[in-house]
């Protein structure tokens, strides 16, 4: 009988390869405000402040430090074995995160829902191209040519977030949902574990794994709480050990 697992990454799963996390007390909010770098009335109103502000972020993703941690690996391995271990076996992984880790630890089925840093979009001709240098208003975009039409290809606050139809339609047909690593502060993301325990299958299990309980802690039927590189891994081999 097939299994499918729909998996939901955020901020902390990426903070022992290096990068920040939003909401800590040393995270990314802490520093700057988003309504100044991550709203459509932020880039309208001061495009160089956002362009910089995404620019010091894509920089530090490609710092050779920067890796995927065992916590990336794990779930990459997971989709490979998973699915080698029934024919219809499925692994969605849907991630909140605009890097890049989970892509280079191996993971293939994943949606990026918020966007990607090392992506650009184009306003005057809606062309998604591959991103890694700095981005300013004299960019010019790979597609139509334009210059000054470039944004960082990323969901900003108040904007749809990529790929809703999928998710849910995934969600409601899952027979384990994981929450890896967020903190259930920003929806849709927070309301996916209710929108299972509701919509989804009367078996459906529901395991949160981060460093603390989250906001919707309570409503996972399991929690698994410590650092992402010890508890993904450990719990992807209980996992793997059932099949
Ligand atoms: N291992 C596991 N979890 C961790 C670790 C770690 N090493 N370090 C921190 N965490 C947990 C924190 O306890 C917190 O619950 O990761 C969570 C990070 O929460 P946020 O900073 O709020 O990040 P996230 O939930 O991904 O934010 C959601 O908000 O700012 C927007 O668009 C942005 O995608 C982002 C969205």
């Amino acid at each position: 009988m097939s299994k499918s697992v729909v998996i939901l990454t955020g901020a902390g799963i990426s903070k022992e390869s290096g990068l920040d996390t939003f909401r800590d007390a040393d995270g990314i909010w802490a520093k700057v405000r988003l309504e100044d770098v991550a709203t459509p009335e932020a880039f309208e109103r001061d495009p160089d402040r956002v362009h910089a502000f995404y620019n010091h972020r894509r920089a530090g993703l490609l710092e050779a430090s920067v890796q995927p941690n065992p916590a990336h690996e794990a779930l990459a391995r997971l989709e490979t074995r998973w699915r080698d271990a029934g024919p219809e076996n499925q692994v969605l992984l849907v991630t909140q995160n605009i890097d890049d880790l989970h892509e280079r630890a191996g993971s293939s089925n994943l949606l990026h829902m918020h966007g990607e840093l090392l992506k650009a979009r184009c306003l005057s001709c809606n062309a998604v191209s591959d991103w890694r240098s700095d981005m300013s208003r004299q960019s010019i975009c790979p597609a139509c040519g334009d210059a000054g039409g470039l944004r960082v290809d990323v969901v900003w606050f108040g904007e749809m977030p990529y790929h809703m139809e999928r998710i849910y339609a995934a969600l409601g047909d899952c027979d384990y949902f994981l929450s890896i690593g967020t903190s259930g502060n920003v929806y849709p993301a927070a309301g996916f574990v209710e929108q299972v325990r509701r919509h989804g299958r009367p078996t459906a299990q529901t395991i949160e794994l981060n460093l603390e309980p989250s906001e919707g802690a309570s409503l996972f039927h399991h929690c698994l709480h410590g650092p992402a590189s010890e508890v993904v891994p450990a719990y992807v081999e209980s996992l793997l050990d059932g099949t």
